[in-house]
């Protein structure tokens, strides 16, 4: 079988979903169950067979050391993280913590777990970093894309903490011959998203008649690529991917915020108009961002050449897709946003921090 650590967040249960969906194969769902971690996103499969969930944290050693032990997996896709930049900006303890010292963790777990293992397991083990574009931090107008070889100069306490921990698997793989693997994928959007990134936060407050925060002058450009086609290639690099190789995943769809932004806009006007004028009325620009990254792009030419991966989903048809879902799971939305969700993990967990299965 193989672990998911974060498999409760946006990017891990669409994975857990992909996965499911594709394969015979058991995963083991590993996640603290943070604001960000909702086991509303696994509901659907949480009685399927293949599917187990323990509620653990990667800072935990004891906790890692024996959900290893217990799933004896043939390889772990580490999801787990803090993910949200503002917040790092806010809090960036939490990134040093979960980031950093969680990334360490489960390296060092997964190190003697793998000393324990059989020669050959020990030989096809995986540990599949998932990382993000944002450690090679920003772009001039003119520049080209990040490649793999583009060097980190990351700008937010997030990007650090991702940086950082990108570096510690790249020794782990140096030194003690871990097999490892990073991707740096730029910015998803789909299902099962937290509203405080940029494009849930735009469709939810744009339902709900709330201002539409702009930062700055909206100019600044993302490279935008649908869940579903980072999920592909996750299973790409892990199943095909070089050991030791690191892999950038991107969609090439720059846009800046603004185009996004309105976007979302004239397709709520057609689908949920409002009763006088359009969506984007409720557009307002809002103080920047400190340390705001101008533009990420992505050279996907190395993904593209060794493991033949292609984005399947342009923006138009992803963001279609996108706002069809938010629409259509009004239920989802509302328990996250009013927080109803964490008064059932509360009721289900309370302060006893003891393994269970994920709730049918
Ligand atoms: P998310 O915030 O939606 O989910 C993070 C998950 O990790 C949650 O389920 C949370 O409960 C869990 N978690 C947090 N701290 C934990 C801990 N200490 N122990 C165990 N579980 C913990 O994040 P996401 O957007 O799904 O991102 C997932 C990963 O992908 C992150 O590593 C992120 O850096 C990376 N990434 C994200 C994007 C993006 O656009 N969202 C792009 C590229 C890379
Ligand atoms: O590039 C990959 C990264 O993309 C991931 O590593 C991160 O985990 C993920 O959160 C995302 O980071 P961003 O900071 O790019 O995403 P966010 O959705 O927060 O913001 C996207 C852009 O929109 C960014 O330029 C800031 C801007 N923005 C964001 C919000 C929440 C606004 O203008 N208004 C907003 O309210």
């Amino acid at each position: 079988m193989i672990v998911i650590t974060g498999g409760a967040g946006f990017i891990g249960s669409n994975f857990v979903h992909h996965w499911l969906s594709e394969r015979d194969e058991p995963l083991l769902v590993f996640d603290a169950l943070t604001y960000a971690g909702n086991l509303e996103n696994l509901a659907s499969v949480a009685s399927d067979p293949r599917f187990s969930f323990i509620r653990g944290d990667i800072t935990d050693r004891d906790a890692v050391e024996r959900m290893l032990g217990q799933a004896r997996p043939r390889a772990l896709v580490h999801f787990a993280a803090e993910s949200h930049v503002d917040r790092s900006i806010r809090g960036p303890q939490a990134f040093l913590k979960t980031n950093v010292e969680g990334t360490f963790v489960l390296l060092e777990a997964v190190r003697s777990y793998r000393a324990q293992c059989e020669p050959r397991g020990r030989g096809t083990f995986r540990f599949l970093q998932v990382s993000t574009d944002e450690v090679y931090g920003t772009l001039g107008p003119s520049d080209p894309p990040f490649t793999e070889t583009t060097p980190f100069a990351p700008n937010s306490p997030y990007a650090a903490s991702k940086a950082a921990s990108d570096l510690w698997a790249r020794a782990y793989a140096q030194t003690y011959g871990l097999p490892v693997l990073i991707s740096h994928c730029s910015n998803n959007y789909g299902p099962y998203q937290f509203p405080e990134k940029l494009i849930p936060l735009m469709i939810h407050h744009a339902l709900e008649n709330r201002p539409l925060p702009l930062y700055g002058d909206g100019s600044q450009i993302r490279d935008w690529l649908h869940v579903a086609d980072h999920c592909r290639a996750l299973v790409e690099i892990l199943e095909r991917g070089r050991v030791g190789e690191t892999y950038n995943v991107g969609g090439r769809n720059e846009l800046t915020n603004r185009e996004v932004v309105d976007t979302v806009c004239r397709l709520l006007d057609r689908l949920r108009p409002r009763p006088r004028g359009s969506h984007a009325d409720g557009i307002v620009e809002v103080p920047d961002r400190p340390g705001h990254d101008r533009r990420y792009a992505i050279n996907t030419t190395k993904i593209e050449r060794e493991l033949g991966w292609m984005p399947r989903e342009t923006f138009a048809s992803g963001i279609e897709k996108t706002l069809a879902w938010y629409l259509g799971h009004p239920d989802w939305v509302r328990n996250v946003t009013t927080g109803a969700y964490r008064e059932w993990l509360d009721l289900h967990y309370g302060t006893d921090r003891s393994e269970r299965p994920a709730p049918a």
